[in-house]
């Protein structure tokens, strides 16, 4: 069966993205911050077709992650940081030509718009019909790995509520943010329990991995 798990990398106090997210800042203020872990690392770089790079314990787990995802669930924002329908223009997102997917992406979003084809095997399918049909959609086009929802948090968040995800990993960033986008702002509903199933320390993040409890 198709595991559907959340990764993100988070700051201490529960931020996923500074303030000001925008196409020119994609991650808001100082946002970067919380990926720098990641950008030296050769996992990283070859999916952005570059060689070299440290391979230590962060990269084993951004492999591990990258061998399991079938397809990828993310929210417009994350796509494109914009404010909303595509306009005459529409960008084609900040991920470059090559976007580091490697596969199919759903995007949410109430604004139809046809398949996007980048190079590299991405390519990026528009759902306006709901979390469930986004998720349907991903798991048929991931075969036998794994769904990953990939951001940003509103769209974390509606996956949670729902009872859909099995697993959570976040990288936890030592930085305190005060301000920007919560991972977990105004959760719905009961709280949700989760059994922690991984502890991994390295010297720049902690990476922490929970199987929720259904
Ligand atoms: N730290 C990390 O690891 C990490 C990872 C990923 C993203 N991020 C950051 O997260 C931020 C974006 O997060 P966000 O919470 O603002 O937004 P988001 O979850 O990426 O996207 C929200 C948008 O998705 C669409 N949407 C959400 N639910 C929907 C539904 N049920 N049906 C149809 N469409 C739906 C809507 O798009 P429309 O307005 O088009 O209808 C909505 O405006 C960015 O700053 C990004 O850089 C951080």
């Amino acid at each position: 069966m198709v595991a559907v798990f959340v990764e993100m990398s988070m700051s201490l106090d529960g931020y996923i993205a500074g303030p000001d997210d925008s196409q020119e800042s994609p991650l808001g203020d100082g946002g970067e911050r919380l990926h720098e872990w990641v950008f030296d690392l050769a996992a990283w770089r070859e999916m952005q077709g570059l060689d070299g790079g440290k391979t230590n314990r962060d990269n084993e787990i951004v492999s591990e992650s990258i061998e399991r995802i079938g397809a990828h669930v993310m929210g417009r924002r994350m796509f494109d940081n914009g404010d909303g329908p595509w306009g005459d223009d529409p960008f084609e997102g900040y991920w470059g030509e090559n976007p580091p997917f490697h596969g199919p992406v759903f995007v949410l979003t109430h604004h139809p718009r046809e398949p996007l084809e980048m190079d590299g095997g991405t390519t990026f399918h528009f759902v306006t019909d709901g979390i469930e049909t986004a998720l349907e959609r991903a798991e048929a086009a991931a075969g036998d790995r794994d769904v990953r929802i990939s951001g940003g948090a509103d769209v974390v968040r509606q996956y949670v509520e729902a009872g859909l995800v099995d697993e959570i990993q976040l990288q936890l960033v030592p930085v305190l943010f005060g301000d920007g986008i919560r991972l977990f702002e105004h959760l719905i509903g009961e709280p949700i329990e989760l059994e922690r199933t991984r502890v991994v320390e390295s010297s720049d993040v902690t990476h922490l991995r929970f199987r929720v409890i259904h």
